[in-house]
């Protein structure tokens, strides 16, 4: 992670380049850096601004690190950025930020699958309640919108996630508050993990930047006519068109870039 924590927190960490580089996608200003994505692409292609002298776009941080899963994972969590309803008890929490690959470039279609504790530290082990997967957009923006999770016993206040951009392996972690008593006692805890957290008034505004281990892959920039669509839910047994082939889905899933039918012969079988 590099955002800086706030202030008062006693944590202090340098200003990373990553860090600038969110600021200027947040703002919409985009600085002129080496090894830029797709929506550094797209933001010079609109200004036309000329390239400026390129500085290295690498402030070598490593992999956002590795936690273990715990007890309370369930596959197949809904497809959803929010997972409160109206009245659900608990403090509001959004949680946003950025997956970046380690040479700075954001990181596109990344799945994430957040699931946590409700309220009362409580997780929904029948059915689905604060479980939800989502993807990272063109700029590798993500936000949950869920509330502060309750405590358990023996661990301190955390978020669990997986990580996994198109085509590559599974990152576990976990998220962690920052100025929580129990970070201090919870074996588990890590400080590179801590979300930068302040209060909005009615509730908490989190964020955290990912760091991938895999590199962003540019893609095919005029993909084959067909009906498989990225962003699309497929049930198994469902049949699509790709680059004049025809494809039947194997499992369920919701289909990713880098998750063509040519290149998933897990997801896909040509008929
Ligand atoms: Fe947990």
């Amino acid at each position: 992670m590099t955002t800086p924590p706030p202030a008062g927190s006693g944590r202090r960490r340098p200003i990373s380049r990553k860090t600038v580089l969110k600021a200027a996608l947040v703002a919409g200003t985009v600085p002129l850096l080496a090894g830029a994505g797709p929506a550094l692409a797209r933001d010079l292609a609109a200004t036309g601004a000329p390239l400026a002298p390129t500085p290295a776009c690498d402030d070598g941080d490593d992999p956002t690190p590795e936690q273990m899963e715990g007890p309370y994972f369930k596959p197949n969590s809904p497809l959803r950025t929010s997972l409160v309803t109206p009245g659900t008890p608990g403090v509001p929490l959004t949680v946003s930020g950025y997956v970046f690959s380690r040479s700075c470039t954001p990181f596109p279609g990344v799945l994430l699958d957040f699931w946590q504790a409700d309220d009362n530290g409580a997780y929904d082990m029948a059915g689905y309640a604060f479980r939800g997967h989502q993807f990272t957009d063109s700029t590798g923006a993500f936000a949950l919108t869920t509330i502060v999770p309750g405590l358990y016993p023996g661990r301190t206040r955390h978020i669990h996630v997986k990580a996994q951009a198109p085509g590559g392996r599974i990152l576990t972690t976990q998220l962690y508050f920052p100025g929580e008593p129990r970070n201090e006692t919870d074996a588990l805890f890590d400080p590179a993990l801590l979300m930068t957290v302040r209060d909005d008034g009615s509730g908490r505004q989190g964020s955290f930047d990912f760091v991938l281990p895999e590199e962003v892959d540019p893609g095919n920039p005029d993909p084959p006519v067909g009906t498989w669509a990225s962003g699309t839910t497929y049930a198994s047994g469902g049949e699509v068109t790709y680059d004049g082939r025809d494809f039947r889905c194997l499992q369920g899933h919701t289909a990713a870039p880098g998750w063509e039918p040519p290149t998933t012969p897990s997801l896909w079988q040509a008929v």
